[in-house]
C-alpha cells in the first residue's frame, strides 16, 4: 500500500530584507496531524521535497492548543492559528505564509509587538497596589461574568488586525482585539476607574471611529470574541466621553 503522504509549499525569508523564496516539503501523514506538528517535523529534518538540505524554518509557538495566541500565521492564505489547524481539512498543497501586516522576523516568525504597544495605550489592565493586602474585592455578579467572560478569552493572536482592511499604516487604527479589551476592563469593577482614560485614548486618530465595521475581524478570530458588539458599544461610549469633555470645558 502506497504511504499516504502530506505536501506544503512553505513562504522562506532569511531576515526582513532577504528575498522571500518558496520551499516544497512531504512529509509522511500521520493520524490527527496539524500543522505546528508537522512544522515541528520539518524544522528537525529540513529537507526539501526534492531532498536538498535547507534551513530550519522559523516560527512562533508555545502552547500547541489555541490558548498562548503565538502560532498566528496565513494557511492556505487565510489567519488562523496553526496548532488547531487539522491537515486532514486542509486543501494541499498546504500553503504557510507568514501575518502580512506585521514586520517580518524570519519566515514564518512576525514581530507582533503593536498589539502589546496598543494595549498599554488603553490602559488595558485593572490598577491595583501590590505592595499591601488589599482585602477582597468588589462583587461581580454572575450576570456580569458572562457578559465579560467572552472578552477575556482574547489570546492576543492578532488574526482580527491583519485582515482588518483599517489596520494599516496611513490609519494608525488600534484594531478589535484592543477596543474588545477596553470594553472588558470598563465592565470590570475595578478597571472601571480608568474607564475616562481609556475612552479617551480610542477617542482621536487611529481609536475606535476608524472602524468600518466590514466584519472580517469577527468572522476570523479563533476564540469567537464578539468584536463588532464591543465595537459599537465602545464607539458610543466614546462619543458620549467627547461631549462630556466638551460640556467640562
Ligand atoms: S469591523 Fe471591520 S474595520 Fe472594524 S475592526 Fe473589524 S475588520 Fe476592522
Ligand atoms: S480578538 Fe480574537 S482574533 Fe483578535 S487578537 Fe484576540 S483572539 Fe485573536
Ligand atoms: S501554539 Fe499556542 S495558540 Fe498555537
Amino acid at each position: 500500500m502506497p504511504i499516504k503522504t502530506v505536501s506544503f509549499e512553505i513562504r522562506r525569508q532569511a531576515s526582513p530584507d532577504a528575498p522571500a523564496v518558496w520551499e516544497s516539503f512531504e512529509l509522511e501523514w500521520r493520524p490527527g496531524m496539524n500543522v505546528i506538528s508537522a512544522m515541528m517535523e520539518i524544522a528537525a529534518n529540513p529537507r526539501t521535497r526534492d531532498g536538498r538540505e535547507t534551513t530550519p524554518i522559523t516560527y512562533d509557538s508555545n502552547c500547541l492548543e489555541e490558548i498562548c495566541g503565538s502560532c498566528a500565521m496565513r494557511i492556505n492564505g487565510r489567519a488562523r492559528m496553526a496548532c488547531s489547524a487539522l491537515i486532514g481539512n486542509l486543501e494541499q498543497p498546504i500553503k504557510l505564509e507568514p501575518l502580512s501586516k506585521f514586520p517580518l522576523i524570519r519566515d514564518l516568525q512576525v514581530d507582533r509587538s503593536v498589539l502589546f504597544q496598543n494595549l498599554m495605550a488603553v490602559k488595558a489592565w485593572v490598577p491595583i497596589d501590590g505592595t499591601y493586602d488589599l482585602g477582597a474585592g468588589p462583587r461581580v455578579f454572575p450576570q456580569q461574568q458572562e457578559a465579560n467572560y467572552p472578552l477575556s478569552n482574547c489570546i492576543s493572536c492578532c488574526c482580527c488586525m491583519e485582515v482588518c482592511p483599517q489596520f494599516n499604516e496611513s490609519t494608525g487604527f488600534v484594531g478589535a482585539a484592543t477596543i474588545a479589551q477596553v470594553k472588558l476592563f470598563n465592565n470590570h469593577p475595578t478597571g472601571r476607574v480608568l474607564k475616562e482614560e481609556r475612552l479617551r485614548a480610542l477617542a482621536g486618530d487611529g481609536g475606535v471611529q476608524e472602524c468600518g465595521y466590514a466584519q472580517n475581524c469577527v468572522e476570523i478570530c479563533p476564540k469567537g470574541i464578539p468584536l463588532t458588539n464591543a465595537i459599537s458599544d465602545v464607539g458610543r461610549e466614546v462619543v458620549v466621553q467627547k461631549a462630556k469633555d466638551w460640556l467640562r470645558g
